[in-house]
């Protein structure tokens, strides 16, 4: 449906990004390093950031990563049959570089790829089949669409150019103090327009139709945020780059890149929740005083707490994700930030599709598709429902058609009740639910977001999923963050919100 081909340029980008050695940041260091450091959450971001920090700080700080549910946080897989499935974050985008450097540096492997084909339902039926052939599918959208398609996918990469500079900012060492500066590095103030804008208004002003929101642009952000296309524009670019061709996923489960962090960064994993944080002075020898933080949390062995230099929060600070309080800061820190997490159920039945759910008269034994997203329509329960494959892809093996029984995910805003479930599969064996508070519900334009500063050496990871949330914006914050505390440590200004580093940098290369 789209180009099967990487731009060059960005292919360029990769090989300068990963092969290069680290860049100018090793100014001289006055400052001894930090002793201890506290990691809260052991999701992607927080383990990206355990493993960022040692890079930075080097072998002799401690790190201690707390978690107070299991390792991958977002990233969890379930089992049925004997096999894993991915009930959390699924795909990632080829361009998604710290994602391919975890796996290169961990030893693992991307997942086989396994052909995909997608349909969108109207309701009715499904008002778009993907061909296998590619001319196909090209003649149909030009035919409904115009241009609009192929434009879609210029604005996209035109978005992505942008967007892939951030990789090289941080290979130079680069680091932004909020969200807002991260952003304006990456594309200046159209990026900040687009954050602030709703993609329908975003795309509408770039000259899309209102039907080619609806019927295809909206399925996309329901399948990938289970919201509308009243999302920000920035979140909508990832969400439509997440329709891109080539995406994959991590062979044995996504969730192995966080435990194989967390092994390599060498921190310690301590299974507690974190209950609060204070701020503390202490005497040091030389004179004066020390200011750190304590950490209180809570085990299974009762509650303690530790005195740490640098705290980082990898965990969303909103209702119902954690409770932290906040002791002693001004101004003070909330325990939840303004603004909600939206809820998107999994749930994954092994079974037999009802094909003529979807308005499908073909014999299931011919129905192929695997990805049936959906427009909004009146009384429409689900926001996309897949034929799922194992998160590791045996030799000989390939997707079975409608006619088998197999895994479906299906993504929901409620909970699938009995009826509803028994209208769409003419049976099953297993339903496995999960709840998820998933990301930032997206219905306000991006004002003001979460600052990554909660105070002088406490920062916060999660307030990048305002811009939007996904795995590789979790590596990329914690990367920014890494880098932030050291800088900020170290005292080493002149690598923090630097202005116009797309120039700058196009001249030291
Ligand atoms: C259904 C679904 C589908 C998605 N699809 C995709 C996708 O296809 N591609 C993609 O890139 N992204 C996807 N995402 C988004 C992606 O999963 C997240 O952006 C990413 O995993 C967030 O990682 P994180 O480490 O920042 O947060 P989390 O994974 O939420 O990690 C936070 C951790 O902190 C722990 N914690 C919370 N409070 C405390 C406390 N007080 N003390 C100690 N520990 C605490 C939690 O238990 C949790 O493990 C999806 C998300 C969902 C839910
Ligand atoms: C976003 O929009 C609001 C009001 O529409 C405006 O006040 C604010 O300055 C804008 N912010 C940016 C970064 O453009
Ligand atoms: C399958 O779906 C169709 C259309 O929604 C419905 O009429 C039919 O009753 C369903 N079949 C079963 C066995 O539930």
């Amino acid at each position: 449906m789209i180009s099967r081909t990487l731009p060059a340029r960005t292919l360029l980008f990769l090989g300068l990004c990963l092969t290069g050695r680290r860049g100018l940041a090793s100014a001289p260091e006055l400052k001894e390093q930090p002793k201890r450091i506290a990691v809260i959450g052991a999701g992607i971001g927080g383990t990206a950031t355990t493993y960022f920090l040692r890079q930075e700080f080097g072998v002799g700080v401690k790190i201690d990563l707390f978690e107070s549910g299991t390792v991958g946080g977002r990233l969890a897989t379930e089992e049925i049959g004997g096999a894993e499935y991915e009930t959390g974050g699924s795909i990632i985008h080829p361009l998604n570089l710290h994602m391919k450097h975890f796996l290169d540096r961990l030893g693992l492997s991307q997942r086989r790829d396994v052909p995909s084909k997608m349909a969108i339902f109207d309701g009715e039926q499904l008002s778009f089949q993907e061909s296998d052939w590619f001319i196909v599918n090209f003649l149909r959208m030009l035919w409904r669409y115009g241009f609009n398609f192929l434009r879609m996918h210029m604005w996209v990469e035109g978005v992505l150019d942008k967007f892939m500079r951030i990789y090289q900012y941080q290979q130079f060492g680069y680091s932004f103090s909020s969200v807002e500066r991260l952003l304006h590095a990456m594309g200046g103030d159209s990026f900040l327009l687009l954050a602030n804008q709703t993609l329908e208004e975003a795309m509408l002003g770039a000259g899309f139709s209102q039907s080619f929101l609806n019927d295809i642009v909206a399925p996309v952000t329901r399948i990938n945020y289970g919201q509308s296309v009243r999302i920000n524009g920035f979140v909508g670019a990832v969400s439509l780059a997440g329709a891109d061709p080539g995406l994959w996923a991590v062979d044995g489960g996504n969730k192995k890149v966080c435990s194989g962090l967390l092994y390599h960064s060498k921190a310690e994993l301590i299974p507690a929740v974190v209950t609060a944080i204070s701020t503390k002075q202490r005497p040091i020898k030389t004179g004066g005083m020390a200011s750190l933080y304590e950490v209180n949390y809570a085990g299974e062995f009762g509650s303690a707490h530790a005195l740490y230099d640098i705290v980082v929060v990898a965990t969303p600070l909103h209702q119902g994700l954690s409770q932290i309080a906040f002791h002693g800061f001004t101004p003070p820190v909330p325990s939840h930030f303004p603004g909600h997490y939206h809820q998107t159920v999994t749930t994954l039945v092994h079974g037999l599709l009802n094909t003529s759910f979807l308005g499908v008269t073909d014999p299931p034994a011919q129905f192929w598709v695997s990805d049936v997203l959906t427009m909004e329509h009146k009384g429409s329960v689900i926001n996309s429902l897949s034929s799922i494959d194992p998160v590791h892809i045996p030799t000989g093996y390939s997707r079975p058609p409608a006619s088998a029984h197999k895994v479906w995910k299906v993504f929901s805003p409620q909970t699938l009740t009995k009826t509803q479930l028994s209208q769409m599969f003419l049976s099953w064996d297993t339903v496995l639910e999960r709840r998820w508070l998933a990301y930032p519900s997206y219905r306000q334009p991006l004002r003001r977001t979460p600052p990554f500063v909660l105070h002088e050496r406490l920062y916060y990871l999660g307030a990048v999923e305002w811009a939007a949330s996904a795995m590789e914006m979790s590596a990329i914050s914690a990367r920014n963050l890494a880098l932030l505390a050291h800088h900020r440590w170290h005292e080493l200004e002149g690598k923090i919100d630097q202005e116009d580093l797309h120039i700058r940098l196009r001249s030291e290369l």
